[in-house]
Protein backbone atom coordinates (compact mmCIF):
# COMPACT_ATOMS: atom_id res chain seq x y z
CA UNK A 1 0.00 0.00 0.00
CA UNK A 2 2.08 3.34 -1.57
CA UNK A 3 1.98 6.15 0.65
CA UNK A 4 4.55 8.69 0.41
CA UNK A 5 4.15 10.94 3.63
CA UNK A 6 6.49 13.19 5.20
CA UNK A 7 5.27 13.51 8.87
CA UNK A 8 4.95 10.93 11.43
CA UNK A 9 2.44 8.42 11.53
CA UNK A 10 4.22 6.27 14.55
CA UNK A 11 1.26 4.39 16.43
CA UNK A 12 2.35 6.27 19.45
CA UNK A 13 1.91 9.46 18.05
CA UNK A 14 -0.94 9.05 16.31
CA UNK A 15 -2.73 7.28 19.64
CA UNK A 16 -1.61 10.85 21.76
CA UNK A 17 -2.96 13.10 18.81
CA UNK A 18 -6.15 11.67 18.22
CA UNK A 19 -6.54 11.72 22.75
CA UNK A 20 -5.68 15.70 22.44
CA UNK A 21 -8.42 16.42 19.83
CA UNK A 22 -11.05 13.94 21.03
CA UNK A 23 -13.28 16.62 22.41
CA UNK A 24 -13.96 17.94 19.41
CA UNK A 25 -13.60 15.50 16.87
CA UNK A 26 -17.33 15.03 16.06
CA UNK A 27 -17.76 18.95 15.65
CA UNK A 28 -14.67 19.53 13.69
CA UNK A 29 -16.06 16.71 11.46
CA UNK A 30 -19.10 18.79 10.73
CA UNK A 31 -17.06 21.47 10.03
CA UNK A 32 -14.57 19.71 7.61
CA UNK A 33 -18.16 18.14 5.81
CA UNK A 34 -20.26 21.09 5.73
CA UNK A 35 -22.51 18.84 7.93
CA UNK A 36 -22.97 15.88 4.97
CA UNK A 37 -20.40 13.58 7.29
CA UNK A 38 -23.46 11.71 9.03
CA UNK A 39 -25.63 11.31 6.05
CA UNK A 40 -22.53 10.25 3.98
CA UNK A 41 -21.77 7.18 7.34
CA UNK A 42 -25.47 6.46 7.95
CA UNK A 43 -25.84 6.43 3.57
CA UNK A 44 -22.59 3.77 3.33
CA UNK A 45 -23.44 1.55 6.69
CA UNK A 46 -27.39 1.26 5.32
CA UNK A 47 -26.15 0.40 1.97
CA UNK A 48 -24.91 -2.55 3.55
CA UNK A 49 -28.08 -4.17 4.02
CA UNK A 50 -26.90 -5.62 7.62
CA UNK A 51 -29.17 -8.64 8.40
CA UNK A 52 -30.51 -9.72 12.30
CA UNK A 53 -27.49 -11.71 14.28
CA UNK A 54 -24.77 -10.34 11.70
CA UNK A 55 -21.94 -9.64 13.83
CA UNK A 56 -20.42 -6.33 13.46
CA UNK A 57 -16.92 -4.82 13.45
CA UNK A 58 -15.80 -0.98 13.23
CA UNK A 59 -12.50 -0.32 13.15
CA UNK A 60 -10.78 2.37 14.11
CA UNK A 61 -14.11 3.33 15.36
CA UNK A 62 -13.15 6.25 17.11
CA UNK A 63 -16.14 8.67 18.67
CA UNK A 64 -18.40 5.13 17.50
CA UNK A 65 -20.74 6.84 14.30
CA UNK A 66 -20.61 3.96 11.98
CA UNK A 67 -20.93 1.58 15.11
CA UNK A 68 -23.82 3.49 16.03
CA UNK A 69 -25.43 3.70 12.80
CA UNK A 70 -25.30 -0.03 12.44
CA UNK A 71 -27.01 -0.41 15.52
CA UNK A 72 -29.75 2.12 14.20
CA UNK A 73 -30.27 0.71 10.75
CA UNK A 74 -30.23 -3.26 12.08
CA UNK A 75 -30.84 -2.99 16.08
CA UNK A 76 -30.47 -6.97 15.89
CA UNK A 77 -27.09 -6.59 15.28
CA UNK A 78 -24.22 -7.82 17.58
CA UNK A 79 -21.72 -4.71 17.26
CA UNK A 80 -18.31 -4.12 18.14
CA UNK A 81 -15.79 -0.99 17.89
CA UNK A 82 -12.39 -1.32 18.37
CA UNK A 83 -10.01 1.73 18.28
CA UNK A 84 -6.86 2.23 20.45
CA UNK A 85 -7.10 6.10 21.94
CA UNK A 86 -9.10 5.88 24.52
CA UNK A 87 -10.41 9.30 24.98
CA UNK A 88 -12.26 8.78 21.28
CA UNK A 89 -13.81 5.98 22.95
CA UNK A 90 -14.24 7.50 25.88
CA UNK A 91 -16.61 10.23 23.46
CA UNK A 92 -18.38 6.87 21.99
CA UNK A 93 -19.13 5.38 25.43
CA UNK A 94 -21.05 8.49 26.52
CA UNK A 95 -23.25 7.96 23.33
CA UNK A 96 -23.35 3.88 24.21
CA UNK A 97 -25.88 4.41 27.77
CA UNK A 98 -27.81 1.49 27.01
CA UNK A 99 -24.47 -0.37 26.44
CA UNK A 100 -25.66 -1.94 22.96
CA UNK A 101 -21.89 -1.50 21.58
CA UNK A 102 -19.26 -2.88 22.73
CA UNK A 103 -16.02 -0.83 22.52
CA UNK A 104 -12.84 -2.01 23.42
CA UNK A 105 -9.33 -0.51 23.23
CA UNK A 106 -6.58 -2.30 21.21
CA UNK A 107 -5.16 -1.98 17.73
CA UNK A 108 -6.26 -2.94 14.70
CA UNK A 109 -2.84 -4.44 12.81
CA UNK A 110 -3.55 -6.82 15.54
CA UNK A 111 -6.93 -8.21 16.27
CA UNK A 112 -7.84 -10.42 19.53
CA UNK A 113 -10.67 -12.29 17.58
CA UNK A 114 -10.22 -15.68 15.87
CA UNK A 115 -10.28 -15.92 11.83
CA UNK A 116 -14.04 -15.92 10.73
CA UNK A 117 -15.72 -14.16 12.95
CA UNK A 118 -17.66 -11.09 11.49
CA UNK A 119 -20.24 -10.77 8.76
CA UNK A 120 -18.94 -7.15 8.64
CA UNK A 121 -16.12 -5.16 9.10
CA UNK A 122 -16.25 -1.75 8.51
CA UNK A 123 -13.68 1.26 9.12
CA UNK A 124 -14.22 4.81 8.10
CA UNK A 125 -11.61 7.18 7.86
CA UNK A 126 -9.05 5.27 9.32
CA UNK A 127 -6.55 3.23 7.23
CA UNK A 128 -4.86 6.63 6.29
CA UNK A 129 -3.36 7.16 9.93
CA UNK A 130 -1.98 3.44 10.23
CA UNK A 131 1.88 2.90 9.85
CA UNK A 132 1.15 -0.77 8.94
CA UNK A 133 -1.74 -0.20 7.11
CA UNK A 134 -1.11 -3.18 5.28
CA UNK A 135 -1.18 -5.40 8.12
CA UNK A 136 -4.87 -3.49 9.51
CA UNK A 137 -6.02 -5.12 6.02
CA UNK A 138 -5.04 -8.38 6.63
CA UNK A 139 -6.50 -8.42 9.69
CA UNK A 140 -9.82 -7.14 8.69
CA UNK A 141 -9.59 -9.77 5.91
CA UNK A 142 -8.61 -12.74 8.63
CA UNK A 143 -11.87 -12.02 11.26
CA UNK A 144 -14.47 -11.36 8.24
CA UNK A 145 -16.45 -14.81 7.49
CA UNK A 146 -15.76 -16.25 4.33
CA UNK A 147 -18.60 -14.21 1.60
CA UNK A 148 -18.40 -11.83 4.26
CA UNK A 149 -17.95 -8.02 3.45
CA UNK A 150 -15.66 -5.51 3.87
CA UNK A 151 -16.81 -1.39 3.73
CA UNK A 152 -13.68 0.86 3.58
CA UNK A 153 -14.69 4.66 3.63
CA UNK A 154 -12.52 7.72 3.27
CA UNK A 155 -11.93 10.43 0.88
CA UNK A 156 -11.71 9.22 -2.68
CA UNK A 157 -10.58 10.77 -5.89
CA UNK A 158 -7.72 13.47 -5.63
CA UNK A 159 -10.46 15.81 -8.34
CA UNK A 160 -10.73 19.68 -8.16
CA UNK A 161 -13.27 19.67 -5.60
CA UNK A 162 -11.17 17.27 -3.43
CA UNK A 163 -7.88 20.24 -3.55
CA UNK A 164 -10.73 23.29 -3.07
CA UNK A 165 -11.08 21.41 0.11
CA UNK A 166 -7.98 20.90 1.06
CA UNK A 167 -7.67 24.73 0.98
CA UNK A 168 -10.73 25.51 2.56
CA UNK A 169 -10.89 23.16 5.53
CA UNK A 170 -7.42 24.59 7.35
CA UNK A 171 -8.59 28.51 6.96
CA UNK A 172 -12.30 27.12 8.55
CA UNK A 173 -11.07 24.77 11.33
CA UNK A 174 -8.39 27.88 12.75
CA UNK A 175 -12.01 29.64 14.33
CA UNK A 176 -13.06 26.27 15.63
CA UNK A 177 -9.72 24.76 17.30
CA UNK A 178 -6.34 25.65 18.87
CA UNK A 179 -5.18 22.34 17.12
CA UNK A 180 -4.74 22.99 14.00
CA UNK A 181 -1.63 20.91 14.02
CA UNK A 182 -3.61 18.16 14.05
CA UNK A 183 -5.56 19.11 11.49
CA UNK A 184 -3.33 20.26 9.44
CA UNK A 185 -1.95 16.35 9.54
CA UNK A 186 -5.48 15.12 8.71
CA UNK A 187 -5.22 17.17 5.37
CA UNK A 188 -2.01 16.05 4.14
CA UNK A 189 -2.54 12.53 5.21
CA UNK A 190 -5.71 12.64 3.05
CA UNK A 191 -3.52 14.01 0.15
CA UNK A 192 -0.86 11.33 0.55
CA UNK A 193 -3.51 8.33 0.74
CA UNK A 194 -3.96 6.04 -2.59
CA UNK A 195 -7.24 7.06 -4.63
CA UNK A 196 -10.13 4.28 -4.51
CA UNK A 197 -9.04 2.82 -7.55
CA UNK A 198 -5.20 1.94 -6.21
CA UNK A 199 -7.28 1.06 -2.91
CA UNK A 200 -9.09 -1.45 -4.72
CA UNK A 201 -6.19 -2.62 -6.54
CA UNK A 202 -4.24 -3.36 -2.88
CA UNK A 203 -7.25 -4.76 -1.11
CA UNK A 204 -7.44 -7.58 -4.57
CA UNK A 205 -4.31 -8.02 -3.69
CA UNK A 206 -4.98 -9.28 -0.07
CA UNK A 207 -7.63 -11.74 -1.56
CA UNK A 208 -10.94 -9.38 -1.67
CA UNK A 209 -13.49 -9.42 -4.83
CA UNK A 210 -15.14 -6.12 -5.92
CA UNK A 211 -18.55 -5.78 -4.63
CA UNK A 212 -19.05 -1.88 -5.48
CA UNK A 213 -17.80 1.41 -5.13
CA UNK A 214 -19.75 4.52 -4.10
CA UNK A 215 -18.79 8.03 -4.40
CA UNK A 216 -20.31 10.42 -2.54
CA UNK A 217 -20.27 14.64 -2.91
CA UNK A 218 -18.68 13.80 -6.64
CA UNK A 219 -15.90 11.50 -5.34
CA UNK A 220 -14.46 13.36 -2.88
CA UNK A 221 -15.64 10.78 -0.20
CA UNK A 222 -15.79 7.15 -1.29
CA UNK A 223 -16.81 4.03 0.03
CA UNK A 224 -15.36 0.76 -1.38
CA UNK A 225 -17.51 -2.67 -0.79
CA UNK A 226 -15.24 -5.75 -0.78
CA UNK A 227 -16.47 -9.35 -0.30
CA UNK A 228 -14.17 -12.17 0.96
C1 LIG B 1 -10.01 9.87 11.72
S1 LIG B 1 -10.47 8.86 13.07
C2 LIG B 1 -11.88 8.01 12.43
C3 LIG B 1 -12.91 7.72 13.49
C4 LIG B 1 -14.24 7.16 12.99
N1 LIG B 1 -14.07 5.88 12.34
C5 LIG B 1 -14.96 8.12 12.07
O1 LIG B 1 -15.33 7.70 10.98
O2 LIG B 1 -15.17 9.26 12.45
C6 LIG B 1 -9.21 7.63 13.04
C7 LIG B 1 -9.23 6.74 14.26
O3 LIG B 1 -8.31 5.67 14.04
C8 LIG B 1 -7.75 5.31 15.29
N2 LIG B 1 -6.54 4.52 15.01
C9 LIG B 1 -5.48 4.85 14.23
N3 LIG B 1 -4.61 3.84 14.17
C10 LIG B 1 -5.13 2.82 14.91
C11 LIG B 1 -4.70 1.51 15.21
N4 LIG B 1 -3.53 1.02 14.75
N5 LIG B 1 -5.48 0.73 15.99
C12 LIG B 1 -6.65 1.22 16.47
N6 LIG B 1 -7.12 2.46 16.22
C13 LIG B 1 -6.37 3.25 15.45
C14 LIG B 1 -7.52 6.65 15.97
O4 LIG B 1 -7.37 6.54 17.36
C15 LIG B 1 -8.78 7.42 15.56
O5 LIG B 1 -9.80 7.31 16.52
Amino acid sequence: MKQNHNYSKDPQTIQTMFNLIAGKYDMINNVMSFKTQNYIKYKSIKNLNIKPHNNVIDLCCGTGDLAIFVKEIQPEANVVGIDFSEKMLEIANNKNSSNKIQYLQGDVTNLPYADDTFDFVVMGFGLRNILNAEKAVDEAYRILKPGGCFMHLDFGTHNFLSKIYDIITPISIRFFTENAAAYSYLIESKKQFPEPNDLIKDFKNKGFKLKGKTDYLFGVISAQTLVK
